[in-house]
């Protein structure tokens, strides 16, 4: 059995296997209830992103919820493996600000925090509830946020002294104000001045949640390189930014986020965590490797801020504090076909490989919502712990032990499985 609600898994683990399967498919489970009083919303698993910022948006210009920036985005999966979006550093993950579940067992009842117990219900905020049953909803606070909020993408090529200004981010990012988010996304695009026609393109994309005037005097004090004016800054409100963030005109009519059609064709994503800066001769000896392995690309996502103050045992999401940022893989591609796509998958491969000596060891950590079947597969049978452990160290580093002995207590036969699970415990 898979289960989908917005069907985004990066692998396409809730609607794709090599044995005969069906699909709990919780599409019209989408209710979305919000009581402005608590400030709480129960929302289904079947909603999206884009349908949860829009109901809230109807009822609040000053109210909003930190989790992805991508609309078609199901809550189903993303906040079960942990969510974030660009007010992780100012309010943490989804999981963070979840206060109960509706959650259906292996025995087909149906429980709430209480009857779920804290241990279950610590799980299925970050281990990934596809191991241990279904949830049908999560109780959620929302966020304060300004009336008015900053955003702005600015752009710098290699010749543009690129290497610097990143050089400069990597050491302020994670230290700047949470209510600041600058992310950057790294591309190859051509060139007319540079031998080989191709240059790494380096895009600042920030949302800050205050007015633009604050924001520039925050970046020129701590990120002066970019050289950020207030022609680059757009004011606006934050469901509106939540347009920018995903590349729709700003302006368009906010109700474009009930569309539940995602704009990608076929990709491939693998994650990374950074806990060092990296020297600026290798961010050179990078460019290069992206330059010959192009199209693939990199996303850079600061942390600190508020997700360096939770304990790393508070969810199964273990990628707390002494993290600089998370990076992102990705590439993208459009033609069908299995040669295609290995190519294309070999390219983010190669990145990821060239990237061992600047990021996380021991284990090489991996973000759960990145599905990455390259990490280790589960094949559910007599060795399926051990098979489990080397994607589970990734994805957990400690908490996967406590997700092991949950998921022996709650489905000790194994019903809730997929390839890459949390087993249980050899017996
Ligand atoms: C275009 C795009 C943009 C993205 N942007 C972000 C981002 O900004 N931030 C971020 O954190 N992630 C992001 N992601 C990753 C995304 O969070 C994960 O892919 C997430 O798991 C998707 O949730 P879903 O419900 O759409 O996926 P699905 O494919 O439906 O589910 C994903 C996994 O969760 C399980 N599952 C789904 N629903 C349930 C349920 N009700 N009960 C139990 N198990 C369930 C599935 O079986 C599967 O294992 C993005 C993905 C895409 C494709
Ligand atoms: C890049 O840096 C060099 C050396 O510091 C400087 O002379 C040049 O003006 C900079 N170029 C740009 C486009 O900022
Ligand atoms: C988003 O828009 C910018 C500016 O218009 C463009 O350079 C970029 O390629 C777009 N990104 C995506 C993912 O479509």
């Amino acid at each position: 059995m898979k289960i989908r609600s917005g069907g985004h898994d990066y692998d396409g683990l809730s609607y794709v296997a090599t044995v005969p399967f069906f699909v709990l498919d919780m599409f019209n489970l989408r209710s979305i209830d919000i009581d402005m009083e608590t400030e709480t919303v129960w929302v289904q698993s079947g909603a999206i992103l884009g349908e949860l910022y829009y109901r809230i948006s109807e009822l609040s210009k000053t109210h909003g919820f930190p989790a992805g920036v991508c609309p078609t985005v199901g809550v189903g999966g993303h906040f079960t493996g942990g969510g974030y979006g660009n007010m992780m550093r100012k309010y943490g993950l989804t999981v963070d600000n979840i206060v109960d579940a509706y959650f259906i067992d292996v025995n087909g009842r149906i429980h709430d925090r209480k009857s779920m117990g804290e241990d279950l219900f610590w799980a299925i905020r970050g281990g990934g509830a596809a191991s241990f049953g279904v949830v049908l909803a999560y109780k959620i606070k929302l966020v304060h946020v300004p009336e008015i909020v900053t955003v702005f993408r600015v752009e710098k090529t290699l010749e543009d002294n690129a290497t610097d200004i990143v050089d400069q981010w990597q050491h302020v990012a994670s230290k700047l104000p949470k209510e600041l988010f600058v992310r950057l996304v790294i591309d190859v695009v051509n060139s007319s001045t540079r031998t080989g026609g191709s240059t790494v393109r380096v895009s600042f994309i920030s949302l800050f949640l205050g007015d633009s005037k604050t924001l520039v005097s925050i970046m020129n004090e701590n990120l002066p390189l970019l050289g950020l004016s207030q022609s680059d800054c757009i004011e606006t409100s934050w469901i509106r930014s939540v347009l920018f963030w995903t590349n729709i005109t700003i302006d368009s009519p906010t109700d474009v986020l009930l569309n539940r059609t995602p704009s990608l064709s076929y990709l491939k994503r693998k994650s990374d965590y950074v806990k060092q800066p990296i020297p600026k001769t290798a961010l050179e000896g990078i460019w290069e490797k992206m330059i010959e392995l192009q199209p693939a690309q990199m996303i850079f996502n600061p942390y600190g801020g508020r997700m360096a103050e939770i304990a790393s045992t508070a969810t199964p999401f273990p990628h707390r504090a002494g993290n600089l940022w998370k990076i992102q893989y990705l590439a993208n591609w459009n033609q069908g076909g299995a040669e295609t796509a290995q190519r294309y998958i070999e390219l983010t491969r190669k990145l990821h490989r060239y990237m061992t000596p600047f990021v996380s060891k021991n284990p090489r950590e991996a973000f759960l919502n990145y599905r990455d079947i390259d990490l280790g597969v589960n094949h559910n049978d007599r060795g399926s712990y051990l098979e489990g452990r080397v994607y589970g160290i990734k994805y957990f580093k400690g908490n996967f032990n406590r997700l092991v002995h949950i998921k022996t207590k709650v489905d000790p036969t194994n019903f809730f499985r997929n390839e890459q699970s949390i087993p249980t415990l050899p017996h």
